[in-house]
């Protein structure tokens, strides 16, 4: 196969907290391992889920791949390409390129803008339109893409639904012609008969303009609907990767089937094999050595609190972090 779009190699991201001078001397800094050797890829034109409980690093990830902030550690190549090591000229071009769409759209949905000039403005700052006339033929049309009429054009984000404000969200993403759209749970605040339509835009929007999304959620039955393979994440590590039908239906890891067990049978007659595990979710703050669901998972041995699992290939294109499959 072609080179990814994305290919994204060991990615670690770690915050210190009580970082000031007195908790460093007196020793009580803490390491939060947001996001903790992540690598996987994406294909031109594919969906690659991102799926795990609060907390595991999705948000960090796409944050990183944006170069909304800057990684600790790992590689990130957009067509081959380090961007890590782009220059701020190349980077600020780059940046049409790698869009990003929250689950909020009205925090960011600037309510004293109209849509005119919340779509219009992308188009300014990366020089895509010439006047005035360019702009607005541009916005209708962008309008038009997402499924809404030109009479909104003038209008402003108070006087949209939760939806409609997602349409234009993700509009705004696609004003600059970007290659990959990174879904931050963007449909997570939407009612569910609203988060398919908003899944099938995005599919079409897919389709059309053969763009690479990464999509971030927690919801199990989301991520199911749109991804082409899935990524599921636990405290910062990626513990199972594969495509969209062997997660759900052949998981191999301990916490994919754990998490599997936690949704309604979509097939009855073939369910998928299931675990239960115990305790909560384990902390990213300075997390112990070893496998990060040791002392939750009922398949541990002793190997499991001394050596991290790596991530291998155990079938053509799936992976799982585990010792004892
Ligand atoms: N700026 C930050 N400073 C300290 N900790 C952070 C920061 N951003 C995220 N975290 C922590 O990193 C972990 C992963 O967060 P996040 O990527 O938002 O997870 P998710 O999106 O999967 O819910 C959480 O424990 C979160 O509290
Ligand atoms: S490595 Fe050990 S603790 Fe981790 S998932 Fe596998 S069996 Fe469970
Ligand atoms: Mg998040």
């Amino acid at each position: 196969m072609s080179e990814p779009l994305l290919e994204v190699k060991g990615l670690v991201k770690h915050f210190t907290l009580n970082g000031d001078l007195v908790s460093r001397i007196a020793g009580k800094t803490q390491t939060v391992k947001a996001v903790d050797g992540v690598s996987f890829y994406i294909h031109q034109g594919e969906t690659l889920g991102l799926v795990g409980e609060s907390g595991c690093g999705k948000s960090t990830t796409g944050r990183l791949i944006t170069r909304l902030i800057e990684p600790t550690a790992g590689d990130i190549n957009l067509r081959g390409e380090d961007m890590l090591a782009f220059s701020p000229k190349r980077m600020r071009e780059t940046r049409k390129d790698v869009q990003l769409v929250f689950q909020d759209p009205y925090s960011s949905l600037n309510p004293r803008k109209t849509i005119m000039d919340i779509l219009s403005r992308p188009l300014e700052v990366h020089n895509l339109a010439d006047n005035w006339h360019e702009k607005r033929e541009r916005v209708l049309e962008l309008l038009n893409l997402v499924g809404m009429g030109s009479e909104h054009i003038d209008r402003y984000p108070h006087e949209f639904s939760g939806g409609q404000r997602q349409r234009i969200a993700i509009a705004r993403a696609l004003s600059v012609t970007p290659d990959l759209v990174i879904g931050d749970e963007p449909v997570s605040a939407l009612d569910v008969s609203i988060q398919a339509q908003i899944l099938n835009l995005l599919r079409e929007l897919q389709e059309k303009f053969s763009l690479t999304y990464l999509f971030i959620a927690h919801d199990l039955a989301v991520i199911r609907h749109i991804s082409d393979r899935v990524a599921v994440m636990y405290v910062g590590k990626i513990v199972e990767s594969g495509p969209v039908e062997t997660i759900f239906n052949e998981p191999l890891h301990p916490y994919t089937k754990a998490l599997l067990a936690a949704v309604p049978e979509a097939d009855p007659k073939k369910p998928p094999p299931r675990l239960t595990l115990e305790g909560e979710v384990a902390t990213p703050i300075d997390p112990p050595p070893g496998c990060r669901l040791n002392g939750r998972c009922p398949l541990a041995t002793s190997i499991c609190g001394e050596v991290e699992p790596p991530l291998l290939e155990v079938a053509t294109n799936h992976q799982v972090a585990c010792h004892n499959l």
